[in-house]
């Protein structure tokens, strides 16, 4: 085990904002308006931050107490966020859920939660290939509304620079209204029947749910008579911003230096991942992250080797920061096993000190074709929810046996009654999928199976 060094900025060792653009860099659009490109940057690089400094620092304190087990981070909201979704209804009702799962976690865990949307900027994705083709015309892949249009039109998906401005546009709109429900009262935790969704009251999970909202009121009233005011730093909950980082033009822009404090920060997010194909240790992504002073997250994932992960982990953070590097682990409930072990064994001998998050959505990711129902014949892409939660039991394991701590949790998610994934309590079957699927790209948990999920989580974590 090395000695942790002091820690300087991470902008080091040739680093700029702009030097990944030296590596070989996946995923990136093929612009073709580089003058709109330009432009687009230079006002990103102008226009006031999503996010700040302090409240970056401020999640890294916590990270850092989920590395060594005082706190669990809950990480969740769309596979893909729409410039159309932008809209109040939906982004009060992921609030709502990522409150009531915090809730439950909180009682269950008796740890402090942490939550962090996939949202405000979560508008860029990675496709398997740069081409898709629809009876013989063949046009760019739809990469997210960062990025071009998902109509199958030459138009549409001719990359657009000028989406970079409207995405932070969006992700302003979406935090502003956030801010304002969390600071105007909304998420205050004597109130939980504020962010009660209308299932709550037909769910067969409602009963156990209303008894967890009870006892944390019966646990505040009976703290407040005892200290005799109220528990003020109860009455609001924090959340966090995190995005895939995935189009390096719009994560540059954003960057910058701010008066008092050293180093670059990217003021796009709290919190921006890498994903699991853009990971590669020698490549533009881990490049410009590394330089950065926001905490990063790293996908891990079946194709990861020891090795690798060990270099990212070293080039992101070089001074062994707590708090500074997330590992979010995505294998499958039938590939967990017999991957996370050793890179858990890797990471824990090199000493370094890292919060190990479970992803169970990513590899648990399947194509269904439905025998009966609206969607009868046709290939449909889901997520089984008993494969989920399997996933998520075997990581908390494998932390349990190795020493570690399994500090959260990332899944897709939407506060609305969607059917993309089947499964939980109220049964979903294939033939039920084409009912409301909505997701622009993968199957999310709707609200019920996403409350679900974090009651049973925090049934183990009692336990
Ligand atoms: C995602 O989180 O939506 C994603 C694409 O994940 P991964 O990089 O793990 O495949
Ligand atoms: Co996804």
């Amino acid at each position: 085990m090395s000695a942790p060094v002091t820690r300087r900025t991470f902008a080091v060792d040739g680093w700029s904002p702009s030097s990944w653009r030296t590596r070989s860099t996946l995923q990136q659009p093929e612009w073709i308006d580089h003058g709109a490109l330009r432009a687009s940057c230079a006002d990103l690089a102008r226009l006031p931050p999503l996010v700040t400094s302090f409240e970056i620092e401020a999640l890294r304190t916590q990270l850092a107490e989920a590395a060594s087990g005082q706190r669990f981070i809950l990480q969740g909201g769309d596979c893909a966020e729409t410039f159309d979704g932008c809209e109040p209804g939906s982004i009060a009702a992921r609030l709502k859920i990522l409150l009531q799962m915090s809730l439950v976690l909180v009682q269950g865990g008796r740890r402090r939660v942490t939550r962090i949307g996939r949202f405000a900027g979560q508008y860029a994705k990675p496709r398997s290939s740069d081409m898709e083709t629809r009876d013989g015309v063949t046009l760019p892949a739809y990469r997210g509304d960062l990025v071009n249009g998902p109509a199958f039109t030459a138009a549409e998906r001719a990359p657009d620079p000028r989406r970079l401005v409207r995405g932070h546009e969006r992700a302003a709109l979406t935090l502003n209204f956030i801010r304002s429900l969390v600071d105007g009262g909304f998420a205050d935790l004597h109130h939980p029947e504020y962010w009660d969704l209308e299932f709550v009251k037909h769910s067969p999970l409602a009963a156990e749910y209303q008894a967890m909202v009870d006892q944390i009121g019966d646990g505040l009233r009976f703290m407040e008579t005892l200290v005799g005011v109220n528990v003020a730093q109860v009455h609001r909950v924090d959340f966090f911003t995190s995005h895939e980082g995935l189009v390096l033009d719009y994560e540059e822009a954003q960057t910058r230096q701010v008066p008092h404090r050293a180093g670059w920060w990217d003021l796009s997010t709290h919190f921006p991942w890498i994903g699991v194909r853009t990971a590669d240790p020698e490549g533009g992504h881990v490049e410009f992250f590394r330089g950065i002073e926001n905490p990063v997250g790293v996908k891990v994932g079946p194709s990861t080797d020891a090795d690798a992960l060990l270099r990212t982990v070293a080039r992101l953070d070089p001074y062994q920061t707590p708090g500074r590097i997330v590992l979010i682990t995505r294998f499958g409930a039938h590939a967990i096993a017999a991957h996370l072990p050793k890179l858990v064994e890797a990471v824990k001998a090199s000493g370094r000190p890292v919060v190990w998050i479970c992803d169970p959505m990513h590899g648990n990711t399947e194509t269904v074709i439905p025998q009966s129902g609206l969607g009868k014949g046709v290939p449909v892409k889901t997520r089984k929810f008993g494969h989920i939660l399997a996933e998520v039991e075997q990581a908390f394991e494998i932390h349990r046996a190795a020493g570690t701590w399994l500090g959260g949790i990332h899944v897709e998610l939407t506060g609305e009654n969607v059917t993309e994934c089947t499964g939980g309590a109220r049964g979903l079957s294939d033939e039920m999928l084409a009912q409301a699927y909505h997701s622009a790209v993968d199957p999310r948990l709707n609200y019920e199976q996403a409350l679900e999920l974090a009651m049973l989580i925090a049934r183990r974590m009692r336990k």
